[in-house]
């Protein structure tokens, strides 16, 4: 039984498999739905700071929850301690959540462009000084999420300094900024910064399979695993992954039934939560439909309609004609 429990601050869950913050896909319906699959913790996408004390109403949007939806951390984005710090003190009063993260790991050019995300690991002095004052002022554990750097000993570094600060736990994909996709997530990178530290490391980068997931967990002998991609359209990864490490045997489905409920499932989340008009249904779907039979034509069609609502028809004939 490979599957841990995994204690971070006073939370503790069964298991040790989280869901990734994801822009424009980790929204309250998809973390419900990988809850249901069996993730143990979920992150809502990444929120700007700035953008929160605007009171803006996307932003507030994304840090929505529910009492099912537990426990789960919000992610911030910024680079000003004072911001960051003010709106993590709203989220903390706001949306409860278990775990607040700080987000040092997004390559976009429009978040890196500011100052925020992986920017922020050239500047020790501001690292230190995020993480210490949010931990000073909140009552809830912070979480920090890095890209690897150029060499390891700066890594260890940046790690070692992210716990002195008081952080709570660490994640790692394992590519540096620079690298965006391309390449492979460095696992003996992850592996040396988890023997360096005490609080809990938790490995991120191409964790696509039961067999992805062993490997890592075996190798690094990290406390956690952070799913990202692989659950974009495919919730049914974290049920896969879980049976796997708990009994060492793959969970027989099939794809293209898994795949199509859950997108079902999806959209009457969506609807419960009044989230319809946030949510690009068109890529959900795209990532719902990728590699079914007859999936080329039917996401052809979807490039055709513009309204959520007929896509969801279009789905929904085509699960049921399939069957
Ligand atoms: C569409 C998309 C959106 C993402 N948004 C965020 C984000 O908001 N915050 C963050 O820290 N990382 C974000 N990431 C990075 C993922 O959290 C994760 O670190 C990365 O995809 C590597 O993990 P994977 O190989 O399991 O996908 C995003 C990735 C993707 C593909």
């Amino acid at each position: 039984m490979k599957l841990n429990k995994l204690k971070i601050g006073k939370t503790e869950t069964p298991g040790n498999l989280l869901l990734a913050p994801m822009a424009d896909v980790t929204n309250l319906a998809f973390r419900l739905l990988c809850r249901q699959n069996g993730a143990d913790l979920t992150y809502t996408e990444m929120i700007s700071a700035d953008a929160l004390l605007n009171e803006n109403r996307k932003s507030l949007l994304k840090g929505l929850s529910s009492p099912e939806d537990r426990p789960f951390g919000v992610q911030l984005v910024g680079s000003s301690p004072e911001k960051l710090r003010e709106a993590a003190l709203f989220i903390e009063d706001e949306y409860r959540p278990e775990l607040i993260d700080v987000n040092m790991g997004c390559p976009a050019k429009r978040i890196t462009g500011t100052g925020c995300g992986s920017a922020l690991l050239n500047s020790k002095k501001l690292i230190y000084e995020i993480i210490s004052d949010l931990t000073d002022v909140l009552k809830t554990p912070v979480t920090a999420k890095i890209r690897i750097l150029k060499r390891d000993e700066k890594t260890l570094e940046i790690a070692r300094l992210i716990e002195e600060a008081g952080a709570s736990a660490l994640t790692i994909h394992g590519r540096r900024a620079e690298q965006m996709y391309s390449g492979s997530s460095d696992l003996t990178v992850i592996r040396a910064v988890k023997q360096e530290l005490s609080i809990p490391v938790i490995a991120n980068g191409d964790i696509r399979n039961e067999e992805s997931a062993e490997a890592a967990l075996d190798f690094t002998e990290c406390d956690g695993l952070m799913i990202g991609r692989a659950a974009m359209g495919n919730p049914f990864i974290f049920k896969r992954i879980r049976h796997y490490l708990e009994t060492g045997e793959r969970l027989e489905f099939d794809r293209q039934v898994r795949q199509l409920e859950d997108f079902e499932n999806y959209i009457a989340l969506l609807e419960e939560y009044d989230l319809h008009a946030s949510t690009n249904i068109r890529m959900h779907a795209h990532w719902f439909t990728k590699g079914l039979r007859g999936s080329r034509q039917i996401r052809e069609k979807i490039n055709n309609l513009k309204d959520g609502k007929a896509i969801v028809e279009l789905i929904k004939d085509f699960h049921t004609e399939n069957y």
